[in-house]
């Protein structure tokens, strides 16, 4: 049996990610800010009043966890503003870089002790990060923030590469949550995590710090 930590575990993808990963018999550390109705319904270890941009609050939830070993971080948790250049709004950029990019690096850091060899550290980054991809523009502050992740996600899967932590980089797919206002375009967060769990478990020292598309697809950088 394994043990997860997931952020942002309270609805949408971080909720889904939840409920599958115990379904096979693993066990979950679910961390949020607040715990929804459904998230208490399951099964699990839940970490309320985390909020993965305040110091204080990692600092908490450290101490909390002293002794346990992590097989998976999953860093879930994320935000959307719009951007459009016309309408650029520093303190929205400086926001979702500082909960985007720089609070799971930072989070990782807090929580390093608790991985062993042959932990993995999964991030839920965008294919709006992507520049390879990145065919229609705008989105400002959240593009500039999930590149920045990538990027420190892949350093990292160098970096922990001679202690056998294995970093996955991952875009979820166009996921219908709040996040995209539930659009009829996006598949399920069902299918979505399903996806991210097969990309989570296939990671190895072979195929660390590659950008995966959570239907098994390798994305641009
Ligand atoms: N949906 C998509 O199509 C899509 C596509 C590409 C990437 N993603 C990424 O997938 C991840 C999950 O997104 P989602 O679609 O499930 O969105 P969602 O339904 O909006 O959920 C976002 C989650 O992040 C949490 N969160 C936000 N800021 C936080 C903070 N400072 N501390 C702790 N938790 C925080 C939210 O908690 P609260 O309930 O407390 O606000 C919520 O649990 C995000 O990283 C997102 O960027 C999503």
């Amino acid at each position: 049996m394994s043990t997860f930590l997931i952020t942002g575990s309270n609805r949408g993808i971080g909720l889904e990610l939840c409920k599958q990963i115990i379904a096979r018999g693993d066990e979950v550390i679910a961390t949020c800010r607040e715990a929804s109705s459904e998230l208490k319904k399951l099964s699990l270890r839940i970490e309320e009043g985390v909020d993965i941009s305040s110091e204080d609050s990692i600092t908490n939830l450290r101490q909390k966890l002293l002794g346990i070993e992590l097989d998976c971080i999953i860093h879930n948790a994320g935000i959307y503003e719009f951007n459009a250049f016309d309408d650029l709004d520093k303190e929205s950029i400086i926001r979702q870089f500082v909960v985007n990019a720089l609070s799971p690096i930072f989070m990782t850091k807090s929580l390093k002790s608790l991985l062993k060899r042959s932990s993995k550290i999964a991030f839920i980054t965008s294919r709006m990060g992507s520049i390879g991809d990145n065919s229609s523009g705008s989105s400002y502050g959240y593009r500039m923030s999930k590149v920045a992740l990538s990027m420190a996600a892949k350093s990292l899967s160098r970096d922990f590469l001679k202690e056998e932590i294995y970093v996955a980089i991952l875009h979820p797919g166009l996921v219908s949550t709040r996040m995209t206002g539930f659009t009829k375009y996006g598949i399920s967060t069902e299918e979505s995590a399903n996806g991210l769990i097969k990309r989570i478990d296939s990671l190895s020292r072979n195929n660390t710090g590659t950008f995966w598309h959570a239907n098994g697809e390798i994305l641009p950088w």
